[in-house]
């Protein structure tokens, strides 16, 4: 209802003219299958349909008026193997969707080689009544450009989670696995309407302890909820588990007895859970424990656990976030220094995963650049759909744009970003997007109304790395809120500026890292007292009284020659680096002359200024679109853009204020004086 529980499967009464043209098209379900994938589809094409055309849609057992929809694949449905249809193109997740017409009826056809591609199939559909597309003239050919597309969960066993500001866990390890929350089905639903196939259910700082048996009994019960709906569970693997709850003295990935208890770990798991999809692992970065421990290397580590899974046709994704305390050389460099030299020595079945910059989810990053460099190694890609970075739950920013400019990005290897984790680059045999997941038990799921729209758009970009963030955006909004161009065109605009705003008003011209200490929100540039020097804001920006940003240019970490060479001399020269991140690769007086004309103090200045104004202009547009949205959501909304503006003036206020007090410069004409 009105507490956004429904997300973007509300399924309300489309307007009159859309039901009748509707009306017509979407008379009765045909579904012949019987698996439990098949009525999940059935299911939700009753529940969706009837919902938007505000009258039942009866199941039965032949086409037997015009307007039937016929769900099956050529196994199961005869008319559906005695069509014509491109059923090669689309995989094992694919689908088509056709109008045509059998014995003289209309039809539309959903058909696909296996029940999940049914299930992806009535989404699709579910997709385009929501969204007030034509239903005629049907003709749909889609399959999933990226084999793993998961969701990964930083959730404690205590049911706390690592960066999560939308409650606590969804998943009750103290009801499960006997209690059942039908919140884990909405959950599924949910991820199956954007093509989630796999969710990684534990925290990257990982506990030992959901690997014991007790805790697989849960899991098992959780993988049974969500595996109508091709949903695989993974977990996170602590690289100390053998000690902890196997009882050894070492973790060492060499030692013959460690190696036993992790071949007998994962055949328990196995024979608990027979698709359970494999281990996301995070070692040796921030202390966690790992192979270097025990003077290993990251490939010995990861080789182990996969050589442990692969009977069972697991995977292992293993963290390329890693950068050590002791470790002098930029942090923006030593995952690449560490794992460029291992491509080629990992197990066929080891994934590795990389965030989408090099340093960790900054309101905007480069791309890393190990996306590219590691041909002979199958990469994941980690975005961060919670907001750590971004104003946690309350400001708004649409992240589709952000994830849009990485997946575009060209490497200089041959091919975009996208091109490298959909595998076709470098001919992964599997690959994928992984999203750390932003949702807990609020009721709306994300913490806010808005956030929502994040976890769609990272499902709808795995499903397909070249879909538009703007028409994401508008599909969503049309899902969630509504269908009247009124309201869609400003609220998309909304979205699609909204990003930039906050990246405006928090970290411009490419500055990151200045949030303040551990929790990261709110402005802390002036931090410089941190144990760890790779903590400090100042580490980052480096601003004295003669200019400010980060040299990684040849005469500073040269992290520039990390790239690809004609990615590399672009980022290099600060006349071609756009300079939305300038200063992510150079350190440049405070007169340097930017495009505009004015000096970079001057500049920087109304970047921060710019950022406060579009958040203005975000909340005036909110308040006029009151009569289209229901009176609950719409004070929400506006509450958080509230909030959101109140932050971004004590962003902008707090950090020219500071920069200030290091290089003494007057303000520009036109910026306003703090408050
Ligand atoms: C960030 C985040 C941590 C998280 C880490 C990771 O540093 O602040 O909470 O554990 O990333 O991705 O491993």
């Amino acid at each position: 209802g009105e507490d956004g529980y429904d997300l973007w499967l509300r399924y309300r009464p489309l307007e009159a003219g859309l039901q009748a043209r509707y009306g017509r098209a979407a008379t009765e379900l045909v579904a012949t299958g019987r698996s439990a994938t098949v009525e999940a589809a059935a299911a939700e094409l009753e529940r969706g349909l009837s919902g938007l055309l505000g009258r039942p849609l009866p199941r039965t057992a032949r086409i037997g008026k015009d307007g039937a929809i016929l769900l099956g694949t050529p196994a199961s449905t005869p008319a559906i193997a005695a069509m014509k249809l491109p059923l090669d193109r689309v995989g094992a997740e694919g689908f088509v969707i056709r109008s045509t017409r059998i014995g003289g009826r209309d039809v539309i056809v959903i058909a696909a080689n296996q029940d999940i591609g049914l299930l992806y199939g009535a989404f699709r559909l579910l997709r385009l009544v929501q969204t007030g597309a034509a239903p005629e003239g049907l003709d749909i050919v889609d399959a999933p450009k990226a084999k793993l597309r998961l969701l990964n969960h930083w959730d404690n066993l205590d049911r706390t989670v690592e960066r999560g500001y939308a409650g606590f866990s969804l998943w009750d390890w103290h009801k499960l696995p006997d209690y059942l929350d039908p919140r884990y089905t909405d959950y599924a639903r949910a991820n199956a309407s954007i093509g989630i196939n796999g969710t990684v259910l534990t925290n990257v700082n990982a506990n030992a302890e959901v690997l014991t048996a007790p805790y697989l009994e849960k899991v098992k019960a959780l993988a049974g909820v969500f595996r109508p709906y091709g949903i695989r569970v993974y977990l996170t693997a602590r690289f100390s588990a053998p000690i902890e709850i196997g009882g050894l003295k070492t973790a060492d990935p060499l030692d013959p007895a460690v190696r036993a208890w992790w071949r007998a770990k994962a055949d328990e798991i196995y024979r608990t859970i027979p698709d359970f999809g494999g281990f996301l692992v995070k070692a040796n970065s921030e202390g966690q424990p790992g192979p270097q421990d025990y003077k290993r290397n990251h490939a010995d580590g990861a080789n182990m656990l996969a050589d442990a899974v692969k009977p069972h046709g697991g995977v292992v994704m293993w963290r390329a976030f890693v950068y050590a305390a002791d470790n002098r050389e930029d942090r923006a460099k030593q995952a690449y220094s560490e794992f460029k030299p291992l491509d080629g020595h990992f197990r066929d079945n080891v994934i590795v995963q990389v965030k989408n910059g090099a340093i960790d989810f900054q309101p905007r990053e480069p791309f890393h650049p190990l996306f590219g460099a590691m041909p002979k190694t199958p990469l994941v890609m980690e975005f961060q759909i919670t907001k750590e970075y971004l104003g946690f739950a309350t400001h708004l920013a649409y992240l589709g744009t952000m994830w849009e400019e990485v997946l575009r990005a060209d490497t200089g290897h041959g091919g975009t970003v996208a091109r490298v984790v959909d595998g076709s680059l470098h001919h992964y045999p599997v690959s994928g997007l992984a999203g750390v997941a932003n949702i807990g038990n609020d009721r709306n799921w994300t913490g806010s109304h808005f956030d929502q729209a994040n976890w769609y758009a990272f499902g709808r970009l795995a499903w397909d790395p070249d879909a538009s963030a703007r028409t994401i955006a508008a599909d969503w909004a049309r899902m969630t809120f509504s269908n009247e161009d009124g309201f869609v065109r400003p609220t998309v605009d909304v979205m699609m500026a909204s990003h930039q705003a906050v990246v405006d008003y928090m970290t411009p011209l490419g500055l990151h890292h200045l949030m303040a200490t551990g929790h990261h929100y709110g402005p802390g540039p002036w931090v410089n007292d941190l144990g760890r020097p790779d903590w400090n804001p100042t580490y980052y920006h480096r601003a004295d009284a003669q200019g400010i940003g980060f040299d990684r240019t040849r005469s500073g970490s040269d992290a520039v020659s990390q790239y690809a060479p004609s990615v590399a001399r672009i980022f290099a020269d600060p006349k071609r680096v756009p300079e939305d991140l300038l200063l992510w690769f150079h350190h440049l007086p405070w007169d340097h002359r930017m495009a505009s004309g004015r000096s970079l103090w001057d500049e920087l200045v109304l970047r921060y200024g710019r950022g406060v104004a579009e958040v203005r202009r975000m909340r005036a547009t909110w308040e006029s679109l009151r009569p289209f949205v229901d009176p609950r959501r719409h004070a929400d909304v506006a509450a958080f853009l509230r909030i959101q503006e109140k932050e971004a003036i004590w962003w902008r206020d707090a950090s020219v204020a500071y920069f200030r007090s290091i290089n003494r410069l007057p303000l520009p004409p036109g910026a306003p004086e703090p408050a």
